[in-house]
C-alpha cells in the first residue's frame, strides 16, 4: 500500500505544488470570512514531539543529595526566583562533571510497590509552555543554531497561515516517563494523555468546533496512538480529522538495545557514553522502545557477545545480562503486554519516514563486555529507527478494512533530518495542505 501510494504522490508532484502556492494564499482571503465560514478555516494542528524534544526543568529540594560536591553547591548557576533551572537541555551538561550531575538528576526509579515510575529523590520537574510550539523550536534557546528542534517545521507550517497558540499548537511532556498497559498505573504520562485530550477539545473548540491534525515526531507517535485508542471512537470522530506521524519507531529500534547496553552519547562526542547509561537505563519511555517481537524475528540476533545472542525474545535476559535487572519485572509487566499490539484506531494515518540511512542492525561485543562500544552492523532505516518498525503499521494492519494508512517513504532522510530537510518539509506540507483542502480523494480519483 505504501509503495503505491509514495508513488501517486510524487507522480503528482507537480500538482501539489501548485496547490501548495494556491493554499499559501488562501489564508489572507479566508481570513475575511473565518467568522461566517468555518469550512475555509485551517484545522487546527497540534504538535507533539519525540524523546527529548521539549525542554524539562527542574529544582531541587532538600531532600536533594547530589553524589558530588558540585553538584551540591554550585550547579546550576542560574536559576528563577522559584529556584526552577532548565535541566534539558542545557549545554553545560556536555562538560563532564556536570554530566554527571544532570545525569543524576534525569534519572527515574521503578518503584516496586507503587508499580510505577518516579523522580529521584529531592528532584522536581516540570514541563512549561503546554499548549504553544514555543519550547519544541530549539531545546537550549541560548545556543539556537545546535538546539534546533522543530524549528524549520513550526516556520514551514506557519507560511500556510498558522498562528502559535491559535491554530498551531505544542504538546510537550515528560519524555521520560511512558505509558503502560492496561492495569498498571502510569502517573506522569497518564497525566499528560489526559491534558493532551483536553487539549485537542479546546483547540477545536476555539477554531469552531472543526477537528484537529496531529502531528507526531518519533517518540510522541507512540503517545498520539494511544490517545486515539483509549479514547471512544465517537470522540476520535468528532476531534481527530488525521494523525501524520513523523519517524514514528512503532517497533522499537535495536538502537536502544545499545544504549542500554552501553549508553548513548547522543551524537556528542565530548560525551562518555557510560556517564548517562544509568540514567538512560532508568527511562520508562526508553524500555518501551525496546525491539518488538512481531517486527524483529526470532531467528535474528540483535545483539551477538562470545558468550550469547538475543534476538527480540531475549530482552529480558538482555536486561539481566547487562546488569540491568531492575528493569526486567516492569518490562515484562508493563511494556510487553501494551506493545503486543497496535490497534488500529480508524482516524485517517500518514506514516512519513526516512530510509536508506546506514542503522544499527546487529551489534557485536567482544571480551571486553558491555563497557566497550560494539561493532554495529548496519541496515536500512532513517539512522536511528530500523525499516521493520517504521512501516510496522503497514504490516500490522493489511487485514483492517476501515483503517485508512497512507506511507511516505523519503530516501535519504535521516530520524531527525525530516524536521530540516526541505524535500521532507515539502511532503509535510503538501499532506497538511491536502488534508485542509480535502481534495485528496477528488484529485487522485482524477488520475
Ligand atoms: C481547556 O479549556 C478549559 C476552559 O477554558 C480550561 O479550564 C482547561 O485548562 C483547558 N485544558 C487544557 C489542557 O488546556
Ligand atoms: C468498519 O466500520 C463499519 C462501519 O462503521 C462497522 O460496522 C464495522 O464493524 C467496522 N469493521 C471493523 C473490522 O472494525
Ligand atoms: C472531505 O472529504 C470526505 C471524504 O472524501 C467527505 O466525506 C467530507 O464530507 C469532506 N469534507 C468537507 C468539509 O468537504
Amino acid at each position: 500500500m505504501g509503495e503505491s501510494q509514495t508513488t501517486i504522490i510524487g507522480s503528482i508532484a507537480t500538482i501539489m505544488t501548485l496547490v501548495t502556492m494556491m493554499v499559501a494564499i488562501a489564508p489572507y482571503t479566508c481570513r475575511a470570512m473565518i467568522n461566517n465560514n468555518h469550512q475555509n478555516q485551517l484545522h487546527p494542528v497540534i504538535l507533539i514531539p519525540g524523546a527529548g524534544g521539549n525542554q524539562l526543568e527542574a529544582r531541587l529540594t532538600d531532600e536533594y543529595k547530589g553524589t558530588s560536591w558540585l553538584c551540591n553547591r554550585f550547579y546550576p548557576v542560574k536559576k528563577d526566583d522559584g529556584g526552577w533551572f532548565r535541566l534539558w537541555f542545557d549545554i553545560g551538561v556536555l562538560l563532564a562533571p556536570l554530566t554527571e550531575c544532570f545525569a543524576e538528576r534525569m534519572t527515574l526509579y521503578y518503584d516496586l510497590e507503587a508499580d510505577d515510575y518516579r523522580n529521584a529523590p529531592g528532584v522536581e520537574t516540570r514541563v512549561s509552555g503546554f499548549g504553544s510550539v514555543q519550547s519544541l523550536r530549539y531545546l537550549d534557546p541560548s545556543f539556537k543554531h545546535i538546539t534546533s528542534y522543530m524549528e524549520p517545521l513550526i516556520k514551514s507550517i506557519q507560511d500556510l497561515g498558522y498562528k502559535d497558540s491559535e491554530n498551531l499548537f505544542g504538546a510537550p511532556y515528560d519524555f521520560r516517563y511512558g505509558l503502560a498497559s492496561e492495569g498498571h498505573p502510569s502517573d506522569v504520562g497518564s497525566t499528560f494523555l489526559q491534558n493532551l485530550k483536553e487539549f485537542v477539545e479546546n483547540a477545536s473548540n476555539a477554531n469552531g468546533g472543526i477537528p484537529v491534525i496531529l502531528v507526531s515526531h518519533s517518540l510522541g507517535g507512540l503517545f498520539a496512538l494511544q490517545l486515539l485508542n483509549r479514547n471512544p471512537l465517537s470522540w476520535r470522530e468528532q476531534y481527530i480529522k488525521h494523525f501524520i506521524a513523523l519517524s514514528a519507531p512503532w517497533g522499537g529500534t535495536v538502537d536502544e538495545m545499545l544504549t542500554f547496553a552501553s549508553g548513548n552519547a547522543l551524537g556528542v562526542p565530548l560525551v562518555n557514553p557510560l556517564l548517562v547509561r544509568n540514567e538512560q537505563r532508568s527511562s520508562e519511555s526508553n524500555l518501551w522502545l525496546m525491539p518488538r517481537q512481531k517486527n524483529f524475528p526470532l531467528e535474528t540476533p540483535l545483539v551477538v557477545t562470545p558468550n550469547s545472542a538475543y534476538s527480540s525474545f531475549d530482552i529480558s535476559r538482555f536486561l539481566q545480562d547487562i546488569g540491568f535487572e531492575e528493569g526486567v519485572h516492569p518490562y515484562e509487566t508493563r511494556i510487553q503486554p501494551l506493545v503486543e499490539k497496535l490497534v488500529a484506531p480508524g482516524v485517517p494515518i500518514t506514516c512519513i519516514v526516512g530510509n536508506g540511512v546506514p542503522t544499527a542492525e546487529t551489534l557485536y561485543y567482544g571480551d571486553e563486555g558491555f563497557d566497550k562500544q560494539p561493532k554495529i552492523i548496519y541496515g536500512d532505516g532513517d539512522g536511528t529507527v530500523n525499516i521493520a518498525s517504521l512501516l510496522a503499521l503497514e504490516d500490522e494492519w493489511k487485514e483492517e478494512k476501515n483503517q485508512t494508512l497512507k506511507v511516505i517513504k523519503l530516501a535519504g532522510i535521516s530520524h531527525t533530518s525530516i524536521l530540516k530537510d526541505d524535500k521532507a518539509l515539502a511532503q509535510i506540507i503538501n499532506e497538511i495542505v491536502v488534508i485542509n483542502s480535502n481534495i485528496s480523494s477528488s484529485l487522485v480519483s482524477s488520475l
